[in-house]
């Protein structure tokens, strides 16, 4: 599966989980209380809430660690010993990248900048999700390094609102079988 839909279902599970909760409360609520009855669900409640936050605390250490521990944005100055440069160009409206083919398998260094305004360079796959992705800015390049997997037609989609032209903004390139063009 891949992450994109994984990260999704888990998401909607745990909006389902805290719908359930909801629903759990309402059905509760206006309920006669007794002292005996509502002291130990005081308790219960304060247990539940200190797991719970020691829960909460471990997955978001966890998470964090996992989410960041690889940055995906490499150093801007060094020499990132790439296979294959790329010089991205993008302007109201259009992308440029020369040169448009590259092989699978092998390390890319796009430079992406902007010949006027401030444009989102990002690589959707063949199935359409987004793998990567950079600021266009006017006047300053940013470096990109990915590996494509599989061979196959890219798209490029602007993810920085930048006018009217802006939802058409995009081009294709493509990825070739390694050591073919
Ligand atoms: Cu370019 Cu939005």
């Amino acid at each position: 599966m891949i992450l994109q839909d994984m990260i999704g279902s888990i998401v909607l599970a745990g909006v389902s989980l805290v719908g359930l909760i909801f629903l759990v409360v309402i059905s509760q609520a206006g309920k006669p209380a007794d002292e005996a009855a509502s002291r130990k669900a005081a308790h219960s409640a304060g247990v539940f809430q200190a797991w719970l936050f020691v829960v909460l605390l471990v997955g978001f250490v966890g998470g964090s660690w996992a989410t960041l521990r690889s940055l995906p944005i490499p150093v801007q100055t060094a020499d990132l010993g790439a296979d294959q440069v790329v010089e991205v160009l993008g302007g109201m409206w259009y992308w440029v990248l020369t040169p448009d083919t590259v092989p699978a398998g092998s390390l890319i260094e796009f430079r992406v900048t902007s010949a006027d305004v401030n444009h989102g360079f990002g690589i959707y796959g063949p199935e359409g999700h987004l793998l990567t992705q950079t600021q266009a800015m006017p006047e300053y390049t940013n470096r990109l390094l990915y590996t494509f997997d599989q061979p196959g037609t890219y798209t490029v989609h602007c993810l920085e609102y930048c006018g009217i032209g802006h939802a058409p903004m995009k081009t294709t390139f493509q990825v070739t079988a390694t050591g073919g063009n």
